[in-house]
């Protein structure tokens, strides 16, 4: 594999900055804004709670009416596959004065929003679900009251939902997370004007709806490419002898790196170069060449900072030395599909050996034999479906992805650039 790349802007803050700007007094302009469907369920969202979103390639134009200006939707939300939509937007919608229907498709339906909704009804807002968990989540927005929110599990979408209602709140909000998970809603609080402070793993952010307590101002920026996406090209120039790739302006937030750590810790051949900090995120050119990878065991802290790269690191596994063994990981099972159960299939359609466990799974190294091509379920799973196709790169014989093209839920060109990058 050789040649360059440019992933999509990234997906987390892609999500953060359009709700923001939805919530700013005044026009913001997102530039390399993510082509992912996820983040255009964001979009449709605040345009129907008020916004005004202006589209055109990758630059997106928001004019926000300020953080009380938004209105009651007439038409139920539509969060689609996101779960960050659907989490995130419930707490900008526990702190409005008025009710909101917020739904999603078949797969987000099926995922837990308890989490969000516990520290949500605390602060005051009413929220009804189906099983008092899953979704359609109907959301009475209230007077909210801060309050110090000790986290029982490293989540991301779990912290911003507190942070941003937190916004609405009189007084001061904080969230305690458990273990390190990305930063970007604190960052782009910042970014937005809000008031925001982080002392080791609690955050605190000031309720600015009362007591005219000001507003959000827009910005203008550039969202960094996406480093969750530049995985798959991470792992398959790293797979493919010879490769040499230079992927572009991606993300490199201390928060989502732990990826990369890990491959170098494997062996792979990564540089990271002329980093920058622009509007509080790290971006910088990444240079890939082929290595040999030892694979190992991923467990504990790191699983909430390389949630989304497991998918890519077990679809490796039976190209690696060791073998892959992913442990404490059973939240996989209740992301966008079961992925524990998703990868195990898929492995072993490909002949790989597996032993799957209620939290995570063990794959084999290369000493079990190489892969064959098969046909991929990846059950409608961007992230399953992306990770086949790499593994497929290096197996023998052709493969076949059922139904590939939900790769567009976090990354619409994906199979454009695969090939593009693949051919060479
Ligand atoms: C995300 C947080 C993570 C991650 C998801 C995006 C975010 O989820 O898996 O793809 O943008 O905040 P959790 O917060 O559930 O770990």
């Amino acid at each position: 594999m050789q040649g360059g790349l440019e992933t999509p802007g990234d997906k987390s803050i892609s999500h953060r900055y359009a709700m923001l700007a939805a919530l700013a007094e005044g026009t913001s302009e997102l530039r390399h804004f993510a082509e992912a469907a996820d983040c255009h369920s964001t979009l449709d969202c605040m345009s129907a709670l008020g916004a005004v979103v202006k589209k055109e390639k990758d630059e997106v134009r928001i004019t926000g009416r300020g953080l009380r200006g938004l209105r009651g939707s007439r038409k139920v939300l539509d969060a689609g596959n996101s779960g960050t939509t659907m989490r995130l937007l419930a707490g900008i919608l526990a702190g409005q004065g008025f009710a909101s229907k917020l739904t999603g498709d078949e797969s987000l339906q099926k995922r837990p929003m308890k989490r969000v909704m516990s520290p949500l009804r605390e602060m005051g807002a009413e929220i009804r679900a189906r099983e008092d968990n899953f979704a359609p989540l109907d959301i009475h927005g209230a007077s909210l009251r801060a309050i110090d929110y000790k986290m029982p599990m490293a989540s991301a979408q779990v912290k911003s939902a507190v942070l941003l209602a937190g916004l609405f709140a009189e007084g001061e909000t904080s969230v305690t997370e458990p273990g390190r998970t990305r930063d970007h809603t604190e960052l782009a609080l910042a970014e937005f004007g809000a008031t925001i402070e982080k002392e080791q793993r609690t955050t605190r952010v000031r309720g600015m709806a009362e007591n005219g307590g000001g507003d959000l101002h827009p910005i203008s920026i550039d969202v960094p490419g996406d480093l969750s996406s530049a995985v798959f090209f991470i792992a398959a120039a790293s797979l493919l002898p010879n490769s040499s790739l230079l992927i572009q302006n991606v993300g490199l937030n201390p928060t989502r790196t732990a990826i990369l750590d890990l491959f170098l810790q494997m062996g792979a051949s990564i540089q990271m170069l002329s980093l920058k900090t622009e509007h509080g995120e790290v971006v910088g050119n990444l240079a890939v060449k082929g290595a040999e990878l030892n694979g190992g065991v991923i467990e504990g802290a790191q699983i909430p900072q390389l949630i989304d790269e497991l998918p890519m690191l077990a679809a490796l596994g039976p190209y690696t030395v060791q073998g892959i063994e992913i442990r404490d990981a059973a939240e996989l099972r209740v992301k966008e599909s079961d992925r524990i159960a998703a990868l195990a299939e898929n492995l072993r359609r490909m002949g790989a050996r597996v032993e799957e466990r209620q939290d995570g799974l063990k794959v084999e190294g290369r000493g079990a034999g190489k892969l064959r091509g098969a046909e991929i379920d990846p059950r409608g799973d961007h992230r399953i479906a992306m990770a086949f196709a790499v593994a497929a790169l290096a197996a023998v014989g052709p493969t076949m992805i059922r139904e590939s093209e939900c790769a567009g839920v976090s990354y619409p060109s994906f199979f454009l650039q695969l090939n593009r990058l693949a051919e060479r």
